[in-house]
């Protein structure tokens, strides 16, 4: 099995360099990591004496200035810059735990592709950053799987800042040569577009496992763009614009997550085998999370809230398939009667 990469030690990687280029950064990063034993050793004191995450990015060294920190509390200590890359479903206890370490003039950037359902509906997790901890909030999405960030393989991103000064501070911080930023500042957009792609991944996996062809499984990709555009403009509070689609976070992403990834090919082989995603997810991933379903479960809670169901026969046939038993050999049925086409 080949290694789960995440996509925090990457990040790691690229503003470690960064930050010692350049004089504007403290030099020293704090990288909070969720303590593990390794071969009985603890993963943190590994990353500070080999400088390699060799749980999580195992054949990279990360930068010296670089430091793996147990203690959330002790590693936002003093922070004014906080990056969070933590599967979703971590976030809102994390926050509480900082909340009482956080300074005036903090801002942060969410790296986090997910999303989770509030009393008036969607609420993206930039919005539970931005209420428990009361700081401004971007966020990056793009197509950039962690092993080919880490790689340093050419690839681009797209950074939605509603502040601007604070866009421009995270892009000197995050890009390089090969990681290329695009700043917009539709900032719900971006993340929305994070999110729902890795339902339509998801499906792009059925599509996979069920033995498909290329024509199918573009015709998924283009059904899911369509359903994500339909979705943000249904539910985002701000202004939605198709361009922002275009940009990486959008398409791009849909793109490289419907090929590569973890949502499309756990979704394969859960339509080839009888196996649950959960114990899939436990199979695959070593330790990594999936987000594909989560995502589609309170998405699809929205959609029922508002009758929309019918609206949606993609997001809500992946639903059904991973949740409620619906046979996965349904999945194209599904989209033969899709608004699209109606
Ligand atoms: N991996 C990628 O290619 C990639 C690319 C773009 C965005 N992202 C996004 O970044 C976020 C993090 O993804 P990832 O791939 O770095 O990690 P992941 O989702 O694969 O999860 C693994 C990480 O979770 C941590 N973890 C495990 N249990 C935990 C707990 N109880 N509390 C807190 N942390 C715990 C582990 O230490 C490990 O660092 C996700 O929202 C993901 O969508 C990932």
């Amino acid at each position: 099995m080949s290694p789960s990469i995440v996509l925090g030690s990457s990040i790691a990687k690229i503003i470690g360099h960064n930050v010692k280029a350049s004089n504007r950064f403290d030099p020293y990063v704090n990288m909070w990591v969720y303590e593990e034993m390794i071969d009985g050793k603890k993963l943190t004191e590994i990353i500070n004496t080999e400088h390699e995450n060799v749980k999580y990015l195992p054949g990279h060294k990360l930068p010296r200035n670089v430091v793996a920190v147990p203690e959330i509390t002790e590693a936002v200590k003093g922070a004014k810059i906080l990056v969070f890359v933590i599967p979703h479903q971590f976030i809102a206890k994390l926050c509480d735990q900082i909340k009482p370490h956080i300074t005036e003039g903090t801002i942060g950037i969410s790296l986090i592709k997910g999303i989770d359902e509030g009393p008036e509906g969607l609420k993206l997790i930039s919005d539970i950053i931005r209420e428990k901890l009361e700081i401004e909030v971007s966020v990056l999405m793009g197509a950039n799987i962690a092993n080919e960030v880490a790689d340093e393989k050419f690839c681009e991103t797209t950074i939605g800042a509603k502040n601007e000064a604070n866009g421009v501070i995270f892009k000197e911080l995050l890009q390089t040569p090969n990681f290329r930023i695009t700043v917009v500042q539709e900032s719900d957009t971006v993340e929305l577009c994070g999110a729902l792609k890795n339902i339509v991944a998801v499906g792009a996996g059925f599509c996979d496992g069920l033995g498909f062809g290329d024509n199918t499984k573009a015709a998924v990709i283009r059904l899911g763009l369509m359903e994500m555009v339909a979705f943000a403009k249904l539910f985002c509070k701000g202004e939605v614009s198709s361009t922002t689609f275009l940009e990486s976070c959008g398409v791009a992403d849909l793109i490289t997550t419907c090929y590569g990834g973890r949502n499309r090919k756990v979704a394969e082989a859960f339509a080839k085998t009888s196996k649950s995603i959960t114990e899939l997810e436990e199979e695959m991933l070593n330790g990594q999370k999936l987000q594909g379903p989560q995502t589609s479960a309170e998405v699809y809670k929205l959609l029922q809230k508002r009758d929309m169901v019918n609206k949606f026969p993609l997001f809500s046939a992946v639903y059904q398939i991973c949740f409620e038993g619906k046979e996965v050999k349904e999945f194209i049925t599904c989209l033969q009667n899709h608004p699209e086409h109606m």
